[in-house]
């Protein structure tokens, strides 16, 4: 396809805004789908996502579009890249965001911009795509389109009535949308004649064909039959098949510039294949890669632990199986005394961590416990020899010289009247003011630089109770800053209990402490002798209850001779005993850990 007829774009927006109704629309009026062939949101093809309500991994399709000018008609191709929307895929959508020279900025009418969508706005306008603010949603009721037209066009400088209204759902608006796409946005650009040069925006695992891999050409052409290499590490593979997505994949004879699809080469594992890397021929190839590549890197650590041990080996088979689809999923096996054994995993986010879990529960029917999550901590031990810690029971005893946590800037979208509320959860998580905005009379954003890990525990949830879920929060990661952080340990009678340890900030060490013991008094049952639950940091104690002891006779009931009760009951005891862990000489039901270590 000629370069001059090509449009590509992505649409950003909020979770909920109407995004995959707008594509599914996009998808039937360009003729791609038939109207019987539709079925709701095409593009989200994870069950998981279909269920949250998510997006996931970016999908992309291609679009043709006939626009008529003085009564001739061109015909023009379109790929609209579908991007995550949230924010643990940041890096995700800004490679997709590389992929197009446009960009559709769809807001809810009723809504408003929420503060991912800003973020991943000002990601756009970085790359210099060009914005097509749209407001969605316009047949609803609620819908105050003047109103947010208005606050659209402060953000992005533009004129409120130059803001394209449409539905997603009715169709309304849909097919000038298109038409404007093709008008604004620019036709891509490359050397033809050149070295080939592919983006990876995508790869997925798929049973059938092994990693499919989504790539926008930059330069030059791919073709099957056609050794092609990776630059970031220089395996080279046999390119089994390119094609096209419109909407299901079909193979072609090659990509030209700015032309969008997929690319098949046999590997099976989506590491082989990673986002953001560049893809050249193996002979005469390009020598510089293209811009922006990064190794994933997870930011949250926690432990995954079945509750049934038997089912050990099963979790280690499904954690391969979903990592053949997840470049950012890493794992390892660990130990716990309280849990047994486990794999120690790390993730991009909280988000990310959630859905491995639901997916691993889900389509690999296991039961799971979590560990707390915490971030990666980096310390300097008093040799002056520099360590990094993923796992709270890696902590040094020793003193270190310093420690560093990661920080994130975190920007907050809320409506004005919430301002103090937010600034009091901001501050009781350490956070620190950057800025605040009014981004129109009845709304703020507000920014803050706050620590990683106190953001991802509870804070988003905190921040929607606190603002009856007004509030959108978006944050990326800014460096690290020294901290006096210290690990609890939680004792049972004098044996610290592993999978609770925790790295909290020295203020926050004693309401931990605190918040623990009373929660394991109430979930650990009474024993035949007195058991004290305490916190410790370092031999210091901060905290301690105790569990009364009691003679534990279950016999005593069974007055009478009733030999076969008696039996039964004691047989019984066994079988309970069998999900016991015990801790020195404490015996804590596996029930206990699970509920101690969900969160409340
Ligand atoms: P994610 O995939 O989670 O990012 O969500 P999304 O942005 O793709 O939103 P989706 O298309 O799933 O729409 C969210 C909800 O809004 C659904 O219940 C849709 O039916 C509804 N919706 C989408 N577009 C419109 C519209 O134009 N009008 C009305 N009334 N409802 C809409």
């Amino acid at each position: 396809t000629d370069p001059e007829r090509i449009r590509n774009f992505c649409i950003i927006a909020h979770i909920d805004h109407g995004k995959s109704t707008l594509a599914d629309r996009m998808l039937q009026l360009t003729g791609v789908v038939e109207a019987r062939q539709m079925r709701a949101q095409y593009l989200d093809r994870m069950d998981i996502e279909r269920e949250r309500g998510i997006t996931i991994k970016a999908q992309n399709v291609r679009l043709p579009w006939q626009v008529t000018t003085d009564g001739v008609s061109t015909d023009y191709v379109m790929h609209l890249i579908d991007t995550p929307g949230h924010v643990d895929f940041t890096y995700e959508v800004s490679r997709a965001l590389e992929a197009c020279e446009g960009a559709v900025l769809l807001v809810d009418a009723a809504q408003g911009i929420e503060a991912q969508t800003l973020a991943n706005l000002y990601l756009a306008m970085d790359k210099d795509l060009t914005i097509i603010p749209v407001l969605n949603k316009i047949d609803l009721p609620a819908a105050d389109p003047d109103r947010y037209a208005a606050e659209i066009a402060h953000i992005i400088g533009c004129d409120p009535d130059d803001i394209l209204r449409v539905s997603g759902k009715t169709g309304a608006g849909v097919t000038e949308l298109l038409d404007e796409i093709v008008k604004l946005i620019p036709a891509p650009v490359g050397d033809a004649d050149g070295p080939t040069r592919a983006m990876i925006f995508d790869s997925v695992y798929d049973t059938y064909r092994g990693v499919v891999t989504y790539v926008r050409v930059v330069d030059g052409r791919l073709e099957p039959r056609v050794k092609v290499e990776m630059m970031s590490t220089g395996s080279t593979h046999e390119c089994l098949e390119v094609g096209i997505v419109s909407p299901e994949p079909k193979a072609s004879k090659g990509l030209g510039v700015g032309e969008v699809g997929y690319l098949i080469t046999g590997v099976k594992d989506v590491r082989q294949s990673k986002v953001g890397d560049t893809i050249t021929t193996a002979r005469n190839g390009a020598t510089d890669a293209l811009t922006g590549y990064r190794e994933p890197r997870p930011m949250v650590y926690s432990g995954l632990y079945p509750v049934d041990g038997s089912d050990y080996p099963d979790l280690r088979d499904a954690l391969e199986k979903l990592q053949l689809n997840d470049a950012a999923l890493t794992w390892e096996p660990e130990t716990s005394v309280a849990l047994g054994f486990g794999f120690r995993c790390g993730f991009l986010g909280l988000l990310h961590m959630e859905i491995t879990r639901e997916r691993l529960e889900r389509e690999f029917d296991l039961d799971l416990i979590s560990t707390a999550p915490n971030v990666v901590y980096r310390l300097v031990g008093e040799d002056g020899a520099d360590m990094t810690v993923t796992n709270p029971s890696d902590w040094p005893d020793g003193k270190a010289q310093a420690i560093f946590e990661p920080i994130v800037k975190t920007t907050v979208i809320a409506p004005s009247e919430f301002v103090g509320t937010i600034m009091e959860l901001c501050q009781s998580r350490r956070g620190e003011l950057g800025g605040m905005d009014y981004l129109s009379e009845t709304r703020v954003e507000l920014r803050y630089t706050m620590p990683m890990a106190e953001i991802i525990f509870d804070f988003f949830d905190a921040l929607k109770s606190r603002t009856r879920g007004y509030a959108s929060l978006d944050y990326e990661e800014a460096g690290e800053q020294e901290s006096a952080l210290v690990k609890v340990d939680i004792l049972l009678q004098g044996e610290a209990v592993d999978a609770f340890s925790a790295i909290v900030h020295k203020d926050g060490a004693f309401a931990y402490g605190n918040k623990m013991t009373l929660k394991l008094k109430e979930l650990i049952p009474r024993q035949q002798f007195e058991v004290p639950i305490q916190a410790a940091v370092g031999s210091k104690i901060i905290a301690r209850e105790n569990i009364r002891a009691i003679r534990k006779d279950v016999l005593a009931k069974c007055y009478g001779g009733d030999i076969s009760r008696k039996r039964k009951l004691l047989e019984k005891q066994k079988e309970g005993k069998k999900r016991m862990k015990t801790i020195g000489r404490v015996e804590v039901p596996q029930e206990a850990f699970v509920a101690a270590l969900s969160s409340d």
